[in-house]
């Protein structure tokens, strides 16, 4: 049994490139149907999908609400404050509450790393994970997939340089996951607090390094991330000090191949982890990347509710 022929779609750590390889081979379809006219399927006609969102967000809620809209699904979205969670109810109460309403599929993100996977062992419910903790995001390593294959053939061989909080970041975690089983070369660079030796050991073309000049040096694909805003203080970085030393600007990318992407999850933060002139860049991919975040979770809708049906 494959990971996407599960009931969950949990993270990417447990699935084979095969098995993702064969899911981004369905996206292209999926794509074709945000450039009609009339955007709308009815793959997905009688199927309820819950969006359970417990921290904020702006794109991969939006994201999952449109990819399930687009399908002809009928969907709610719930927020935390919104939820009986501030009542005091447990998340499994929660959960199991929604659970018997007998929506197809709960779309969750979640602070705590582990959220949606603990749950999933009590639920009949399929759960899709749209990012928990610092663990996994696989939704948006997929998309960034789709992304890099619309610039390169493939991502074996390719260089990536993933610059910033990989250590709190699960979108790092899960691209690294994603881009080490097709053999891409991993270049992971940031401050010390913000790099986790155990992410290196995760795969053998996985390199650390502090310079930015390094990590971007002959790089195909730029990943930034945001510093998680929460933990500024911890990390004692000062906003103009952390741009200083590992914020991207347009004189690294002359070190890059000259056909580099730049990509960003989103939310950017101007000026801290990316300049305004990178962002705005032309090989800055970061608006095609929301956009294929749209095609990427209505595949996963389609493959997750599929199997339920
Ligand atoms: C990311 C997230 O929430 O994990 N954003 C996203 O989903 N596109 C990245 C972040 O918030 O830093």
């Amino acid at each position: 049994m494959t990971e996407l022929d599960r009931k969950d779609l949990l993270g990417l750590e447990g699935m084979s490139a095969e098995e993702i390889e064969l899911f981004l081979d369905t996206t292209a379809s999926f794509k074709e149907i945000s450039e009609r006219t009339v955007k709308k399927v009815p793959a997905l006609r009688g199927k309820t999908i819950v969006n359970l969102f417990f921290e904020p967000s702006t794109r991969t809620r939006a994201s999952f609400e449109i990819a399930a809209k687009r399908l002809g699904a009928d969907t709610i979205s719930i927020s935390g404050e919104g939820s009986s969670l501030s009542k005091g109810e447990s998340l499994v109460d929660t959960l199991n509450t929604l659970s018997a309403m007998r929506p197809d599929v709960i779309v969750m993100r979640h602070s705590a790393s582990g959220a949606p996977q603990f749950l999933s062992r009590f639920l009949s419910t399929p759960i899709i994970n749209a990012g928990d903790g610092q663990h996994e995001h696989p939704t948006q390593a997929l998309l960034d997939a789709m992304t890099i294959l619309e610039h390169r053939s493939s991502l074996e061989g390719l260089r990536a340089a993933i610059i910033g909080d990989i250590g709190h970041s699960r979108v790092a975690r899960s691209n690294i996951h994603l881009l080490a089983k097709f053999g891409a070369e991993l270049v992971l660079c940031g401050p010390a607090t913000m790099l986790p030796r155990p992410l290196a050991e995760l795969a053998p073309r996985i390199s650390l390094t502090h310079s930015i000049e390094e990590a971007v040096s002959g790089a195909d694909v730029i990943m930034m991330l945001r510093v998680q805003l929460e933990r500024q203080n911890v990390l004692n970085f000062p906003k103009n000090e952390y741009f200083q030393f590992y914020g991207l600007r347009l004189e690294h990318l002359r070190l890059a191949h000259p056909d580099a992407i730049v990509m960003h999850p989103g939310p950017i933060n101007r000026g801290r982890e990316i300049s305004s002139e990178v962002a705005d860049f032309p090989r800055s991919v970061i608006l095609n990347q929301v956009e294929n975040g749209v095609t990427a979770r209505m595949a996963v809708l389609e493959r997750v509710c599929g199997q339920s049906s």
